[in-house]
């Protein structure tokens, strides 16, 4: 039984109420606390970074049209629309030529590049204006009381003074590295994980992106990636070994396997630029069931990561928690919990979709170390058949620019 308690949050004393706690303020976090905030319900948002750091942590680039119709049509779209570049379809790589999906002809709908750090900024923005209450550079979060009694969440503020948060519900929103999963028991939660053997090496360059789409290539060197962040600045990725570190990657070495990778037979070359930011990402897919324990709900990585071949991650973030603001909107006007008790299943349908594209296109793409010729004709021919038969073309862009919220 879950009681409506909260409402009102009490000064900034040690401790503190308001009904829904949110911990982390990444995409999940940021949206169901805009959203919470829309609809009247009382939040506070937890988060051990710095504003400075979440606002620059350069990551996913690809919003799906559920996504950005989303954002716009709850107030938080206006420079996603100026700034953004919308694209209608992407480009697959492969046998050194280009083969272009234009999904805008196949679904009716584009996708739209805008680098997550500009969505978590104008997040940020809103719900400050909104009087809304984000609590950076929180420290040694704990939850407690989620199975029974009133939900609290002590944690250390910026001056290191222990503080409590007691809330109706917790929402754990604190990516995969999170504490908000791992407070769970463990027979509570049921467990779906596959590894992949290689990792993404992502840089951003200061230079103009060649081509308009984005361009997914699958060579016998391993798959790249070319994206952008605007006319000025190229978004790119490698295929690398899991274990790889970036000192092995001087920049020459990198431009020059990007555009080996990118090689067309009527020639190609990247434009090439200072490098401003580098990573490498491991590649994952991993689902807990349920997304919930007691009065704690997991939304976005803290429930699931799946490898960003898709570019999947920050779109299923945002899908849980429309799902979730919905329900608690419910439940504090209404007292009725069918929308947080059918959470999980809800959001679990979208997300097993979403698995199963970005393992796809990931499987589809990628060179698998001592990959056989067997495998590797299999990949082309699927790639031949995804970019010449418009049934599959048409399945591969349903996925990409993301199901309609429901389906
Ligand atoms: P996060 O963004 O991880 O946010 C969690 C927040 O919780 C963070 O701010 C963190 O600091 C905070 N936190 C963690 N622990 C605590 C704690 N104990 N207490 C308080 N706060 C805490 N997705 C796409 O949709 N499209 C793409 O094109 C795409 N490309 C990607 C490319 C790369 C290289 C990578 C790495 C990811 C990509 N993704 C993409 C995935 C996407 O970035 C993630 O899925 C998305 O960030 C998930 O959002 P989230 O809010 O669930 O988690
Ligand atoms: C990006 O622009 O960062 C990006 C694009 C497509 C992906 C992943 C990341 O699949």
């Amino acid at each position: 039984m879950l009681c409506r308690a909260g409402g009102v949050k009490q000064g900034t004393g040690v401790e503190r109420r308001t009904q829904v706690a949110i911990v982390g303020a990444g995409p999940a976090g940021l949206v169901l606390a805009h959203l919470l905030g829309r609809c009247g319900v009382d939040c506070v948002v937890l988060e051990a970074r710095s504003r400075h750091y979440v606002e620059h942590r350069v990551r996913a680039g690809v919003l799906e049209h559920p996504t950005v119709e989303l954002l716009c049509d709850n107030g938080v779209g206006e420079r996603l629309q100026r700034e953004g570049l919308r694209h209608r379809g992407i480009s697959l790589r492969f046998d050194r030529a280009d083969h272009p999906l234009d999904f805008v002809a196949l679904t009716g709908r584009s996708i739209t590049v805008y680098g997550q750090q500009e969505v978590v900024k104008d997040l940020i923005a809103a719900r400050l204006a909104a009087g809304g209450d984000i609590v950076f550079e929180v420290g040694d979060v704990r939850l407690g009381g989620l199975d029974g009694g009133e939900p609290e969440v002590a944690y250390t503020d910026g001056d290191g003074a222990e503080q409590v948060l007691r809330a109706a519900v917790v929402a754990g929103c604190d990516g995969f590295h999170g504490v908000c999963r791992p407070t769970i028991p463990a027979p509570a939660l049921e467990v779906f994980e596959r590894e992949y053997p290689f990792a993404w090496l992502g840089i951003l360059a200061k230079a103009a992106p060649v081509r308009q789409e984005v361009t997914y290539a699958y060579s016998d060197r391993g798959f790249a990636l070319a994206s952008m962040r605007s006319p000025e600045v190229t978004r790119l990725y490698l295929q690398v070994e899991p274990d790889e570190t970036l000192e092995t990657w001087p920049d020459g070495r990198i431009w020059e396997e990007l555009n080996a990778r990118l090689a067309l037979d009527r020639g190609f070359a990247l434009n090439e630029g200072p490098i401003v930011e580098r990573g490498i990402t491991a590649m994952r897919s991993f689902v807990v069931e349920p997304m919930r324990y007691g009065r704690l709900f997991l939304a976005g990585d803290a429930a699931h990561i799946v490898p960003p071949t898709g570019a999947k991650g920050m779109n299923l973030a945002v899908a849980d928690v429309a799902v979730l603001a919905e329900a608690l909107e419910r439940f504090f006007r209404t007292g009725r919990t069918d929308g947080l008790d059918g959470y999980s299943e809800r959001c679990l349908r979208r997300v097993w979709r979403a698995e199963h594209f970005s393992w796809w296109m990931t499987s589809m793409l990628h060179l698998a170390p001592g990959a056989d010729p067997f495998t590797r004709r299999l990949q082309l021919s699927q790639l031949r058949y995804v970019t010449s038969s418009p049934v599959a073309a048409t399945s591969l862009a349903e996925n990409y620019v993301g199901l309609p919220y429901g389906a």
